[in-house]
């Protein structure tokens, strides 16, 4: 059933254009295809359609009934023989969109008709080759009920409006640009929209729209504002202009990923659209203006030029998400995004790619594409399209990428295409960096230096190794771009000469290396005394780098290194090695004690008032139990959570004075801009560490700070400070909340993640408790990451409970939303993968879990894959 990239084969038939008719209705939708087709290759090729859950109410070919022996009607493909070489093939099917609970194809949500094509979603609607190099030309007319949809909405241009008898009226769209079926999209309903104008660089009026149920149109201008800015971005930074005179954005509550960028009418996650001060924190805000302009980007990336087929997801992916975060570096503090960026991959990426789960960037094969909407192609995507970035210089990329728009504008292509534009922009060879998209796993470098004092030279030797992925036991040698510097014992950088170098010019103080095989060594002449080395500045390739630092040298990296992320690394490297030893210490049976040099290094970052707020707080925030895990031959949850919490206390009653200081310092932190987030980032901060050890006065502070909350930021930097910590002032503040947001959807996930994500004894309860609560549901995908994603991949100590119970909690959750929406119980599923990382009696637990998974007949495929590829 796998489906496998070497067997690609171009299309047999060209559509020229389809007609799409839309007879809605939520019990029974009628749709009506007219397809002008052209066949592409001699002799008598079959056409195929797909088609999923489909039955066929009609098929005629030039107008006549086509006969039952030249049609073979398959579960999932309609084949038509002997058809003319040029023929208009007219068929009929009919839909239940509110029987539809996997959210794939025609749905409805919140009593609205709204569609999700992307990957394989169009062929639920009608019989079509559904695969994106099958690019078309749309005419889509839709027909409902004026009452309960007044609003008709599909892609491209409206073309024609009108009434029609028994309160029914319809619309006509027109999307004059070509494009593969998973673009397609249709909504109808009762919304509203806000409506802004933008004025395009050579003049194009484009006019802007967020369609929301009425009760939320109070919630869009930070959507509207985003999606401007975008707009203005592109222009400027990539030279992409937007190219209708319509951009649509429909935002729903009940969607399986976080949006879909259709052309010309993008389809949301209400999540990523709707924010007020009010209802919305700070990463909210960020998260939304990301995602805005993400979809946004996609209409050159991904759009005008798409991907051949799936296994080229990464060719729009990765370079729509490399887009879109560097949109967000310019629009915020450059260097805390890149750690936010490199949280993300090694928290959730390097897991993956060390997991039974690993693929490489370009995947091979694949039963169900859903599931390869992962962070591999889409954040280590990034990552490569970024090294391609760092190898051809800013400039070089530019031209690289004005070569690929214009070379393949209008096609489907591959992620090679890519590849070779970049190379012919700028001449430089990207040859072997090629593997980056064909090898899965992170590389790991070992890097070693040596001074010679006679010689006055330094050695760096670099080792580089990858270890086996499933599939891909032997590695070769990747090209690493490595960005680095030497600093003399003042902090300085040395100038960087190497063995080779001619004798003209200054040498520069900074330069990439390319680290190309298994062992090299790289010589850096007129060095006089042992220097400290940054390495893989601004984390120039997603490895994992190993040098044998001192805790001296990180301390002094954290004070001296000119590079703001490798400073912050150098802080959480020392974290690591701080909380490692307490994990060992720990299992040793010894009380863990707070290390004097972090605690050193802690206090001097929280008095550095020169530093933006924004770095502070990322300096000062400890790294993550998944990223501590990752660190360790066997995992051990309870120990980490410990070290880490340990930790933590001690830092909040080593430092209280001067988190109280800093704390209050920031009480005023208003306004809607980065200086400001990082402000008020950094003052809930000093409120977890003042909590954290527990006493009543600084729970009482957080209680009074939640009570006196201006906005979402506050109210939930109040609430996470308490949340550890059961007692009056934690349920009194939980149970305020849900009184006060009952009603809200959005801000009630909140409320269910915060609660899944305790560390707090009886987590697991609760959660089982909450499962009953009224408003939850598991047809709706955000509350169920709110609870159950949260609780499987948030909260370690409470999902890898000793007793199992967190294990069957989740897969009981997993078999019966698996009945619901086979996807978002996929990703659940990811949540057990990870077993062979974890002592004997959890992976005996796991894999029995996971067994009990595989075995259920008549689950999807989705779940199936997952589970199967983690037992193999
Ligand atoms: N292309 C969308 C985005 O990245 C993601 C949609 C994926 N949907 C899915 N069902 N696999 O913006
Ligand atoms: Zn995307």
């Amino acid at each position: 059933r796998a489906i496998r990239l070497e067997d690609y084969a171009p299309p047999q038939w060209r559509v020229d254009t389809v007609h799409l008719d839309f007879d809605l209705d939520p019990e029974r939708t009628r749709v009506r295809s007219r397809m002008e087709l052209t066949r592409l290759v001699d002799g008598s090729a079959p056409l195929v359609l797909n088609g999923q859950d489909l039955g066929l109410e009609g098929l005629q070919v030039d107008g006549r009934d086509w006969p039952e022996d030249r049609r073979s009607l398959e579960p999932e493909r309609l084949v038509l023989h002997d058809l003319p070489a040029t023929c208009v093939v007219e068929l009929e099917t009919v839909l239940e969109p509110r029987a539809n609970t996997a959210l794939e194809g025609l749905y409805v949500s919140g009593g609205n008709f709204c569609t999700q094509c992307e990957a394989e979603g169009f062929r639920r609607i009608t019989w079509f080759p559904d695969r994106p190099d099958v690019l078309t030309v749309y005419t889509v007319r839709l027909e409902a009920d004026r009452a309960t949809c007044p609003v008709l909405l599909s892609n491209g241009n409206p073309v024609e409006t009108g009434d029609l008898p028994g309160g029914r009226h319809y619309a006509v769209w027109h999307d004059p640009f070509p494009k593969p079926s998973y673009l397609f999209a249709l909504v109808a309903g009762d919304l509203v929209c806000q409506q802004d104008r933008f004025t395009t660089r050579s003049g194009r009026e484009v006019d802007l729209r967020i369609y929301v149920q009425r009760h939320n149109l109070d919630r869009c201008d930070h959507a509207m504002v985003s999606l401007k800015k975008a707009m203005r971005w592109d222009e400027e930074t990539f030279g992409r202009e937007y190219d209708l005179d319509i951009y649509m954005i429909v935002a729903v509550d009940d969607f399986n990923m976080g949006a879909m960028e259709n052309k010309g009418l993008n389809v949301f996650n209400s999540k990523y659209v709707l924010a007020r001060p009010e209802t919305a924190t700070d990463d909210d805000f960020v998260a939304i203006e990301g995602v805005i302009a993400h979809e946004y980007f996609h209409n050159w990336s991904g759009n005008r030029v798409t991907c051949r087929d799936w296994f080229q997801l990464s060719l729009k992916e990765g370079l729509t998400v490399f887009r879109d975060q560097e949109f967000t570096a310019d629009q915020s503090l450059r260097a805390v995004k890149r750690i936010h960026d490199v949280q993300h991959l090694r928290s959730l990426q390097f897991p993956e790619d060390a997991g039974p789960m690993a693929h490489p960037v370009r995947p091979r094969s694949y039963i169900e594409i859903n599931n390869f909407y992962t962070m591999t192609v889409y954040e280590k995507g990034a990552e490569v399209v970024r090294m391609i970035q760092t190898l051809v210089g800013r400039e070089g990329f530019r031209r690289g990428l004005d070569l690929y728009f214009q070379r393949h504008d209008g096609q489907a292509v591959t992620t090679e295409d890519f590849v070779r534009a970049m190379e012919d922009a700028t001449g430089r060879d990207l040859g072997p960096f090629r593997l980056w998209y064909e090898q899965a796993g992170t590389p790991r470098l070992e890097v070693d230096g040596h001074h010679d004092a006679a010689t006055a030279t330094y050695r760096l030797t670099v080792r580089q190794s990858c270890p086996p992925t499933p599939d891909q036991p032997e590695k070769r040698p990747m090209h690493i771009p490595l960005r680095m510097a030497l600093l003399d014992p003042s902090g300085r950088p040395l100038p960087l000469r190497l063995h080779g170098d001619g004798d003209g010019e200054a040498p520069p103080v900074e330069r990439v290396l390319d680290v190309t095989e298994a062992e090299q060594t790289f010589v850096f002449q007129g060095v006089e005394a042992p220097p400290v080395p940054s390495l893989l500045r601004g984390f120039s390739a997603p490895v994992k780098l190993q040098f044998p630092y001192t805790h001296e040298d990180l301390a002094f990296l954290m004070a001296h290194d000119g590079d703001d992320f490798n400073r912050w690394e150098a802080g959480q490297q020392l974290a690591v090695k701080v909380l490692l030893a307490q994990v060992r210490a720990l299992q040793a049976g010894e009380e863990p004690r707070l290390d004097p040099a972090l605690e050193a290094a802690f206090a001097r970052v929280l008095e550095d008032e020169a530093l933006d707020a924004a770095l502070v707080a990322e300096a000062l925030t400890l790294p993550g139990e998944g990223y501590l895990a990752e660190q360790m031959e066997v995992v051990d949850v309870d120990a980490i959570h410990r070290a880490r919490r340990f930790t933590r206390q001690a830092l909040g009653r080593a430092l209280a004075g001067r988190w109280r200081a800093r704390h209050d310092a920031l009480a005023d932190s208003r306004g809607g801009d980065a200086v400001a987030m990082g402000r008020r980032r950094l003052r809930d901060l000093c409120l977890a560490y003042l909590c954290a050890p527990g006493e009543k006065e600084a729970l009482a502070l957080a209680r009074s700070r939640y009570e006196q909350a201006q906005d979402m930021t506050g109210t939930m930097g109040a609430l996470r400070a308490l949340m550890d910590h059961p007692g009056p002032e934690r349920d009194e503040a939980l149970a305020d909340f849900e009184a006060r947001w009952r009603q809200d959807p959005l801000v009630l996930d909140k409320w269910f993640a915060l609660q899944a994500a305790s560390g707090a004894p009886g987590t697991r309860e609760r959660v089982e408790a909450l499962m009953a609560h009224p408003g939850f549901s598991l047809r709706n995908p955000n509350r169920v990451r709110a609870l159950l994603g949260t609780f499987a991949m948030g909260n370690p100590v409470h999902f890898h409970a000793a007793d199992g119970e967190g294990y069957r909690l989740v897969t009981e959750a997993i078999l019966e939303l698996d009945a619901l929406n086979p996807q978002v119980a996929a990703r659940l599923a990811t949540s057990l993968v990870r077993w062979r990382r974890f002592d004997a009696a959890r992976q005996e637990r796991m894999r029995a879990a996971l067994e009990r998974i595989v075995a259920r007949p008549g689950g999807s495929p989705d779940v199936y894959e997952v589970a199967s590829r983690a037992l193999a």
